[in-house]
């Protein structure tokens, strides 16, 4: 009978999930008016992605960063390029494509208007201006050629390059994890211990900040969502992994109000992008979940509560497109870099 009773429970565990809040990843992003997709223009921006040409030192592309074969980031605590560190831990961009509020602190709103940053950035690629990044496209004949071909104009320009470029990130999305197949009917996808965890993520709260297909709240449909991190203040972590220490979204506007806010980033591929947080300051996903529960919810997780929560997230883990690595166009006899 307690065995009945047990088997009972455990098959109507998936029932019990509320259907409603929970929804899979589209197959598909958001896709701008003014930038639509090609496969011309996608295979361009992809090259553009790869080539480490354009930054001052020949050897930095956004790769290097945000590194897809792997998982979109660089798994260091925070970005560093041409002997600088930088201040912020690199963001995975697989699923960027359905992100509104882009960088930790969202000073940008578009992969367009982001992508004008990195390349004349002197903490990232350092290329001197955009006229020094044009006038190296132009000395390549291939580009030359690929442009033409994406682009009416055929202009190698900032506005160009930076739709390449996005055109090219719409394509890195990771659909088909456990929960996008449990969601959407396959009730063994998950295991009992993530169906356990993706319950105990609704039932206190994690939700109401990561939420929608991308568990990064309602920016897919184009709105902006920063939320106080930390919301609760006073507990050890803001000491121990300095969370006060950047003002995040006041860093740009300068308004009191903003002091503390920051995006709500995706929680997919999650697994994958450690450590965690702005700072990088979190080195594990288990403590990564115990500073949220502590700092967004003024709960303290038990052991068992904060395994089941990773195992969910551990759910969120995609199918990665397989890249076929570009060939970087060329000029004969010289080094482009003397461009
Ligand atoms: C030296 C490392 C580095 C390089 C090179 C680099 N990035 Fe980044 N990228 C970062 C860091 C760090 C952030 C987060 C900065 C912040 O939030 O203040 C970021 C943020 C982003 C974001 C926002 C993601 C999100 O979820 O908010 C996108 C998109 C992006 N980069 C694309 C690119 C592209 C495209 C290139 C090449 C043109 C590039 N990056 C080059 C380190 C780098
Ligand atoms: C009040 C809104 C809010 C709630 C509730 C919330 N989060 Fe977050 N979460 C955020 C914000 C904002 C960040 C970004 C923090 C930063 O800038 O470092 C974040 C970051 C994270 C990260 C790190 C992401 C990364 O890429 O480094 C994880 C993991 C996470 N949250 C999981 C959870 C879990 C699990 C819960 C429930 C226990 C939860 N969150 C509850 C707002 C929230």
């Amino acid at each position: 009978m307690k065995l009945y009773i047990v088997f009972m429970l455990l098959i109507s565990l998936p029932m019990m999930v509320n259907a409603g809040q929970w929804e899979a990843l589209p197959n598909t992003p958001p896709i701008p008016t003014n930038n639509p997709q090609s496969k011309a223009k996608i295979e361009l921006g992809k090259t553009l992605f790869f080539d480490p040409r354009l930054s001052s030192s020949g050897t930095i592309s956004c790769n290097s960063c945000h590194n897809i074969l792997a998982g979109g980031d660089d798994g260091r605590m925070v970005s560093t390029a041409n002997g600088k560190i930088g201040k912020r831990n690199t963001p995975t961009i697989w699923n960027s494509a359905f992100i509104s509020t882009l960088y930790w602190d969202g000073r940008a709103t578009t992969l367009e208007e982001q992508a004008k940053h990195p390349l004349v950035d002197s903490m990232k690629m350092d290329m001197v201006d955009w006229q020094a990044v044009i006038d190296r496209l132009q000395a390549i004949k291939g580009y030359r050629t690929m442009f033409t071909k994406v682009f009416a104009a055929g202009n190698i320009t900032v506005n160009n390059i930076v739709k390449a470029i996005a055109a090219y990130e719409r394509t890195l999305i990771t659909p088909n994890s456990p929960y996008d197949r449990y969601v959407t009917g396959d009730k063994n996808a998950m295991t009992k211990q993530q169906i356990v965890g993706m319950k105990l993520f609704a039932k206190i709260g994690c939700i109401t900040c990561h939420s929608k297909p991308n568990f990064s709240g309602p920016q897919l449909r184009g709105e902006s969502w920063s939320k106080k991190f930390p919301k609760f203040l006073g507990s050890d972590y803001d000491t121990k992994y300095r969370l006060l220490e950047d003002t995040g979204k006041h860093q740009f506007t300068n308004k009191e109000s903003d002091k503390y806010f920051w995006r709500v980033p995706t929680l997919r591929n999650i697994a994958l992008t450690a450590p965690y947080f702005h700072n990088g300051m979190v080195p594990k996903l288990d403590e990564a979940v115990k500073v949220m529960a502590k700092t967004q919810l003024n709960k303290d997780l038990t052991t068992n509560q904060m395994y089941y929560i990773v195992a969910f997230l551990n759910s969120l883990t995609g199918e990665f497109p397989e890249q076929a690595m570009p060939r970087l166009p060329v000029i004969l006899e010289e080094s482009v870099l003397n461009k």
